[in-house]
Parts: C-alpha cells; sequence; structure tokens
C-alpha cells in the first residue's frame, strides 16, 4: 500500500517536513544528571531519525533547576554549558533530513520534591495532584515573572544549538497546563482568575520567545483539549485557547490529552481503540489555519494514513510505535508494513520511566 498522505511533504510556519509523520516528545532519561545530552540519548534520536521520520519533538527539557525536574536524568536548556551536547544531539539528528524541536517544560505540581532536593514543590495555587500526592506551594507573581524568562532562555538556548524549533509543553496537567485550568488555577493575581489571566503567561512566554527569537522560529503548543477530570478544560475551552494561541503567532498546535489524575488518556493501555479521541483534533482543526499535530494512540501505517486523509490533523503523532520500532516511516514508505514491530500498549515504557530507568 503506498501511503499518499503520510508521506506528502509538508510545513510548520516555513519550515520544510519531508513527510506528515512527527515523533512527540517522550522521556527516555538518556540525559546525564546535569541534564546534558549524552551519546546514548543522541544515538536513540538518530536511530530514529535513520528510520524516516519527518520531525522529532524531543523530551521534557526543563527550564527551571529549582523547581522544574521532571525526571532524573532529562534534557535542560538552562544554562549556555547545554549547547554543545544539544548541538551534537541535534546534527545527529538534521543529517538525516529530519527536523528537531525542543520541547520546553515545567511540572509544576507534577513532580515530587525528591527530584528537587527534598523542596516543596510548585504550582499556580495550592491544588495537590491525586497521584503524586504532595502539596503544592503556590507561585508567587515575581516567581511566574520569572518562569516567563526561563522558558525564554531555554528558547535561545535551543534556537543556539541548532534546533528547528520548540515545542512549548502546556499539556498532561504540567505547570502551564494548571495555569490554563480553572480546575488547577485558583489564583487572584494578573495570572488567574479571567480566561485572559490564566493564559497570560502563555501569552508572555510566546510573545518572548519570538521576540528573542525571531519570528520566522517555528513555536509549537502542546494542549490537552480534554482534561478529563470533573472540572477541567473541555474540548470548547480549549478550542479558545487554540483560537487565542494562535492570535499570539504560534506556528502549529500539537493535540494531545488528559493530566495525571486521568492518565490512561495520555498514554492509552492496549484496550483503547485507535483514533478513539480524534474528535479532539478535528474539532481544534476545524477552528484554527495553523497546522494540528495529533497523537491518536496510532499503531499502524494504515490508520495514521485514514486520520490524515479524514482531515482530523495536518501531521500524525506517533509515540510509542516508534520506541516498538525506529524505523517505522521506512518500513510504511518500502512496502514493508507487515514488518513493523508495533507497540502493543503494555505501558511498561512509561512503567519504567517512572521508576527512574
Ligand atoms: C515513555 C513515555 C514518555 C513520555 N514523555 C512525554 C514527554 O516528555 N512530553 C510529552 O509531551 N509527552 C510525553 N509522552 C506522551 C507522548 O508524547 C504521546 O502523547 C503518548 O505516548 C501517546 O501517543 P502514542 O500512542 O503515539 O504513543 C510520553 C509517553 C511515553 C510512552
Amino acid at each position: 500500500m503506498y501511503y499518499e498522505h503520510l508521506l506528502s511533504p509538508g510545513s510548520i510556519g516555513g519550515l520544510y517536513l519531508k513527510n506528515r509523520v512527527v515523533m512527540p516528545a517522550m522521556g527516555v532519561n538518556l540525559a546525564n544528571a546535569n541534564g546534558e545530552a549524552t551519546e546514548v540519548i543522541s544515538r536513540y534520536y538518530e536511530e530514529r531519525a535513520k528510520g524516516g521520520v519527518g520531525l522529532i519533538i524531543t523530551e521534557i527539557a526543563r527550564i527551571d533547576e529549582e523547581y522544574g525536574v521532571g525526571t532524573p536524568n532529562q534534557l535542560s536548556v538552562t544554562e549556555g554549558r547545554h549547547i554543545p551536547h544539544l548541538e551534537r544531539m541535534i546534527s545527529s539528528i538534521q543529517k538525516y533530513g529530519t527536523k528537531v524541536f525542543i520541547q520546553l517544560h515545567h511540572p509544576g505540581r507534577e513532580t515530587k520534591s525528591a527530584l528537587i532536593g527534598g523542596k516543596q514543590i510548585v504550582a499556580p495555587s495550592e491544588v495537590m495532584c491525586k497521584v503524586t500526592g504532595e502539596m503544592p506551594r503556590a507561585l508567587t507573581t515575581e516567581e511566574c515573572e520569572s518562569l516567563v524568562k526561563k522558558f525564554i532562555k531555554g528558547a535561545v538556548i535551543a534556537k543556539t544549538a541548532g534546533a528547528d524549533g520548540v515545542e512549548i509543553h502546556a499539556a498532561h496537567g504540567y505547570l502551564l497546563n494548571q495555569f490554563l485550568s480553572p480546575y488547577t488555577n485558583h489564583r487572584t493575581d494578573k495570572y488567574g482568575g479571567s480566561f485572559h489571566n490564566r493564559i497570560r503567561i502563555l501569552s508572555e512566554i510566546i510573545t518572548g520567545i519570538k521576540y528573542m527569537c525571531g519570528t520566522h522560529f517555528p513555536v509549537s503548543v502542546r494542549l490537552s483539549a480534554d482534561e478529563f477530570v470533573e472540572g477541567g478544560l473541555r474540548l470548547p475551552d480549549s478550542v479558545k485557547i487554540a483560537r487565542t494561541l494562535e492570535s499570539y503567532g504560534i506556528d502549529a498546535l500539537n493535540i494531545s490529552s488528559g493530566i495525571y489524575e486521568s492518565a490512561t488518556t495520555i498514554i492509552e493501555p492496549g484496550s483503547y481503540a485507535q483514533g478513539w479521541k480524534k474528535h479532539l483534533a478535528s474539532e481544534i482543526r476545524k477552528n484554527v489555519k495553523i497546522p494540528v499535530i495529533a497523537v491518536n494512540n496510532i499503531k499502524d501505517p494504515e490508520t495514521a494514513e485514514a486520520l490524515l486523509e479524514e482531515g482530523v490533523c495536518d501531521f500524525v503523532g506517533i509515540g510509542r510505535g516508534h520506541l516498538a520500532d525506529p524505523y517505522f516511516v521506512h518500513k510504511a514508505s518500502t512496502g514493508r508494513s507487515k514488518e513493523i514491530r508495533k507497540c502493543i500498549g503494555c505501558l511498561n515504557c512509561f512503567a519504567e520511566l517512572n521508576q527512574g530507568r
């Protein structure tokens, strides 16, 4: 079978992508404890680039050393010393014609004090995540302003290291998602309350990145279009967020779903059908003009092709499919689809990550 849509080139902002397959961010814990890209993580990404994917979005890269640690050995974009290591990793991907975005991340309440030297974790408000079970301290207004600068610095470091763009992680219940959602944002200062106040931190980050990195430097924002928790963001709220973010000049939206408290809607077990949440990306795409990337529990190229043909999204995110088989795209494009080793949704990948492995 020839996958006409899947294998056709596309673009994000002015950036050319050789096909419609995106490997979304996946934490793999392969950097070193200082957040530097190791040879192992470079080789891991290089293998996926060799396998033909159009765009790789790296795992969560922390923008804040004090409270922003998500996994013990994650990438970091907080200091100039991270640049040469990142540069080597990025060029090992780009030599195969695959583009790279660095994902900028802060976990907010979805982390553990053990990862930040025993300090109390921070969040927009004192609302405990039922999964991590730790009560966060509410960030001061000054701390929020400082985090804006740290996200912008992270983007500058990524760009200096040669990244083709950045993705701001505002999904999965992490810090920026916590600001967007009335479920977790009960603030009364300029970063809470009204819709515009809840989206303010993201707007300041986007404006700052575009100012420092140039309007042509692509910026994607990842959203959980439905948090799947009582009192959380639902699809109509996310349509409004998506349209507002588009007006700030972002270049793509990456649509996912869920927070830690609804984790099976982020990383689905094998019992979920492929494409079960396609209504989310589909509705967002109808309401914006910028490209939409979407994960949809995709296991095979036929489903990916069908989602693109149906107009659910402009780019398909295939995450675990690339852990199971780095050559997913190469096999699909050379008539060897049946040889693709498929993700079975056992969730062992995420379980391993949670064990710090
Ligand atoms: C091991 C693992 C780590 C992940 N880490 C991240 C991450 O760093 N950032 C992110 O936005 N999503 C992360 N995710 C979610 C994936 O990007 C993706 O949305 C999810 O796996 C569903 O897509 P899939 O069915 O194609 O795998 C992770 C998923 C897995 C399995």
